[in-house]
């Protein structure tokens, strides 16, 4: 984290809570999902990689329960509230209750007593698709660890903190707060679920991926929870209508076994006569785009550009056709970048607004980004935080002691 917002979140610690200096600061990085979208929570897997963009906790360790929160972003108010295995829920849509969310997990597992003040910072944009909540999450999770003495191996924490989350009433999979806490520089991970599991795939050099931001806010707790949980829903129930056909009797029971144990042409055409409508949509895009996962790890394993850019842009049509999980604008941002120079483009995240990315060749990737802004941004209000990234595959969520 650089220095001038490790001092600017000193000064807000000092300001607000006056006292002894913090002792320990933790990070936990923001993701892009690189393709997989929507498989985790049917346990396939996912392919993201962690971001340069972190929500980042300065803390001080206390000596009671309490847990006191002051957010550099003026609009998320300062909060505060006792450890406990039920802590109440603030308002939906309320930033403490990622905080909360991780808290109530570590006092049921573990029964924490150690209470922390932090003051909290994310430059990582809100409801974009780019998992803030869930490094929101993350890094209060290992603040509070670390406060308390407790030592959590990663597997275990991946698998906790996807299940803490679901305090917020979202039916999550546990994509985001593996690649957060798992993320590794210079890497995309390929995770698998159930239970997590993990392998680094090394960033060809020349690769650029270029995230930009719709500026249409999904908010994962807010309006766009419902549409995410009908989705998980569709999906068991397509499966379970799937497997009840005859001719699938002899098929394995999970989308895992039917996307890594079948033949998944077959398994789609035999979908086509099982299913119909919204379940048979849901159906062929968890389906293809599990597969894809696989096949997009190797085109970046053979450092395939193309390949891997053309699996980018078969996961967006079926996002967008089948899982309608797009939006105007999304499918505007794909389109201006497919046509300057990216050889694939697709929606990142659970979607409905939120970013699109991009993937270019190193000497592609200013030309794209200027083009981006000219046809995009240049006739929108400037928003607060910058709205296109070049991704830098980042290290994942750490907390360090400070030097007093
Ligand atoms: C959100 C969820 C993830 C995942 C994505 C869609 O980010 O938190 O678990 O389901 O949507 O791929």
């Amino acid at each position: 984290m650089d220095s001038d917002r490790t001092h600017a979140l000193g000064e807000l610690f000092a300001g607000h809570f006056g006292g002894l200096p913090p002792t320990l600061l933790s990070t936990a990085p923001g993701r892009v999902n690189l393709i997989g979208e929507h498989t985790d929570y049917n346990g396939l897997p996912v392919f993201p990689m962690a971001l340069q963009r972190n929500v980042a906790y300065l803390i001080r360790p206390r000596t009671d329960g309490r847990v006191r929160l002051v957010n550099r972003e003026a609009r998320y108010g300062p909060r505060e509230f006792e450890l406990s295995d039920s802590i109440p829920h603030a308002p939906q849509g309320d930033w403490v209750n990622y905080v909360q969310a991780g808290a109530q997990m570590l006092c049921k597992r573990y029964s924490i007593k150690v209470g922390m003040d932090a003051a909290v910072h994310g430059d990582v944009p809100l409801a974009a698709g780019l998992s803030s909540s869930s490094a929101t999450l993350v890094g209060a999770l290992l603040g509070l660890l670390e406060v308390n003495q407790v030592a959590v191996p990663l597997p275990e924490l991946q698998e906790l903190a996807a299940e803490a989350e679901r305090y917020v009433g979202v039916a999550g999979g546990g994509m985001d707060q593996a690649i957060s806490l798992g993320g590794r520089a210079g890497h995309a991970l390929r995770i698998d679920f159930n239970p997590v599991r993990m392998q680094s795939v090394a960033m060809p050099s020349e690769w650029r991926f270029v995230i930009s931001n719709t500026l249409v806010e999904a908010e994962k707790s807010g309006a766009a929870r419902d549409a995410y949980n009908a989705r998980t829903r569709e999906c068991k129930q397509a499966l379970a209508e799937f497997l009840a056909h005859p001719q699938a009797r002899a098929l394995p029971s999970s989308y895992y076994g039917l996307v890594h144990g079948a033949d998944v042409p077959s398994v789609l055409a035999l979908a086509e006569r099982a299913l119909h409508g919204v379940l048979l949509q849901r159906f062929r895009h968890v389906v293809s785009e599990g597969a894809r996962v696989s096949q997009a790890q190797h085109a970046m394993q053979r450092g395939d550009a193309l390949a891997f850019g053309r699996l980018m842009n078969d996961s967006h049509e079926s996002l967008r056709r089948d899982y309608e999980v797009s939006c105007p604008e999304l499918d505007q941002l794909v389109g201006l970048a497919r046509a300057h120079g990216a050889l694939g483009a697709r929606l990142t995240g659970a979607g409905l607004g939120g970013c699109s990315v991009a993937l270019c060749q190193r000497e592609q990737a200013d030309t794209l980004v200027g083009a981006l802004r000219r046809e995009y941004y240049s006739s929108r209000p400037v928003p607060s935080i910058e709205p296109l990234l070049i991704a830098q595959a980042s290290d994942g969520a750490r907390v360090v002691r400070l030097q007093s």
